[in-house]
């Protein structure tokens, strides 16, 4: 580039000076690198519209697969949606949303992209035009005998090669703010990946964490991304080491929140959770204190030992104790393979698919066999039948002192037996206490108590 720039100069120099034209030759050269300036201009703004455009492809790109993920893993995959969908939807609403709604975002993909390159076609245009007027000028000189034949043909390579390269430097500074983009979603990717890692490197480590004294949520507030208001508002309590605590409320109230929180599946907007002084997002091993129950059951394809056991280490007899305690004793005497029957078929043909009371005991057995030191059971026997309800939350409740407990139930029965109940309304804690005390306070605890007293007298 800096030969073509140093004949760049000798070919002005020579139009304008040694023609014995100063005036015409300064307004070539004013001409030339009016030009060449509007064109690396041109080069710049197409390439960081064009750069724009594709950001905004690519962001749009992984919206539509995840749409196509949805609908071709989940509602036209999964036998339950399935089931619900031959029942309801029978003027076919939803595979007509789904094409819809495919056809509409693989239209605006198209868009995007046939943007982006009309945009940079334009910058390649506006470039091209301008080496054609350059070569006008050279060719008139040329014409005009102020340059020799072989002097044209050097100076039209020299000035397109100015032209192109720094067209090219303006195209690849323009697109640096895309390119940028592009390369922080690989470096938060990373970032990520390496997260999920420390985390899994933890699951040997339940038998061996040291005792604690109590975890602190100190005016923690949450709001989802994107929600209107806070899921969890400004909540203080502690949870006392041994301590069985019960947490209540409506539908909505915050408790399946709140134990995403307690677990750190989710960062608190404000506040500060603690345990024994140290905030907990600081704690290396600490998934490893928790053994849980999620409201929605998870069944993975492989077998139900190994669905108990999942990667802790194989212990039969402590294995035949979960799946007592969780009442799937009759059921596993029945399965063809025992223990090592696959569940559900998405891998095995022969799998068996559990009921839904029966998944819920499956989740309680693994929890169990996991056997940490805290207890997070959100929900566990929503599905259970009245029998095995009662027989679960009697054998909860013998839970030994040495394991903590947060419980979620909409059976107010099993929050008798806890030793401090928290009430959620909208968010925010509104109760706290033993049964009785909050039973003579008459507020909410009271009035979702007595909704079902019927059931516990
Ligand atoms: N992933 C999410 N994104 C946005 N909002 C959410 C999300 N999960 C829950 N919410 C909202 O947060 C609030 C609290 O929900 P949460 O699931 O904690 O309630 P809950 O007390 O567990 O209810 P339930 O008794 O029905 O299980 C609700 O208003 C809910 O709509
Ligand atoms: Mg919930």
């Amino acid at each position: 580039m800096i030969a073509s720039i140093s004949a760049l100069t000798l070919l002005v120099s020579k139009l304008a000076f040694q023609a014995g034209k100063p005036v015409q030759g300064l307004v070539t050269i004013a001409f030339l690198l009016l030009v060449i300036g509007f064109a690396s201009l041109a080069s710049y703004f197409s390439a960081k519209a064009g750069g724009k455009y594709m950001t905004q492809f690519y962001r749009f790109n992984s919206k539509l697969g995840r749409t196509i993920d949805y609908y071709f893993d989940v509602v036209f995959w999964q036998h339950e949606i399935g089931r619900s969908i031959r029942l309801y939807d029978d003027n076919k609403t939803i595979t007509n949303k789904a094409r819809q709604l495919l056809d509409d975002q693989v239209h605006e993909d198209q868009r995007l992209q046939v943007l982006s390159s009309k945009v940079k076609g334009l910058g390649t245009i506006v470039v091209n035009v301008g080496i054609g007027l350059m070569y006008a000028v050279i060719a008139l000189a040329g014409y005009l005998h102020q340059i020799s034949i072989g002097q044209v043909v050097a100076y039209v390579g020299y000035l397109s090669a100015v032209v192109t390269a720094l067209g090219q430097f303006m195209g690849a500074y323009g697109r640096k703010d895309s390119a940028l983009e592009t390369i922080s979603q690989y470096f938060e990717f990373t970032a990520f990946q390496k997260a999920g890692t420390q985390s899994q490197a933890l699951k040997g480590q339940v038998k061996q964490m040291s005792p604690f004294a109590t975890i602190v949520f100190d005016d923690v507030s949450f709001r989802y991304p994107g929600a209107a208001q806070d899921a969890i508002s400004h909540v203080s309590f502690t949870l006392d080491s041994g301590v069985h605590m019960a947490l209540v409320g409506k539908n909505g109230s915050g408790k399946s929140t709140l134990i995403k929180l307690l677990l750190r599946l989710e960062k608190p907007t404000s506040g500060r959770i603690t345990m024994d002084g140290v905030d907990i997002a600081t704690l290396p091993n600490y998934e490893a204190y928790f053994s849980c129950v999620f409201q929605k059951t998870v069944q993975y394809a492989v077998s139900l030992k190994e669905n108990i056991m999942l990667n802790l280490p194989d212990d039969e007899g402590r294995l035949q104790q979960a799946i007592d305690f969780a009442g799937l004793t009759a059921l596993v005497a029945k399965l063809p393979a025992g223990v090592d029957t696959s569940l559900t078929k998405y891998v095995d043909e022969e799998g068996v698919e559990l009921s839904g009371g029966e998944a819920q005991k499956l989740c309680i057995a693994r929890a169990w066999y996991r056997g940490a030191m805290i207890n997070v059971m959100d929900d566990p026997t929503s599905a259970l039948d009245p029998h095995a309800e009662t027989e679960i939350f009697q054998k909860l409740s013998t839970l030994s002192k040495q394991q903590t407990a947060l419980l979620v139930s909409h059976r107010m029965g099993f929050a008798r037996d806890c030793d401090r109940i928290l009430v959620l309304d909208h968010g925010r804690l509104v109760e706290s206490g033993a049964h009785a005390t909050l039973m003579s306070e008459k507020g909410q605890y009271f009035q979702l108590f007595s909704a079902q007293a019927g059931l516990y007298t």
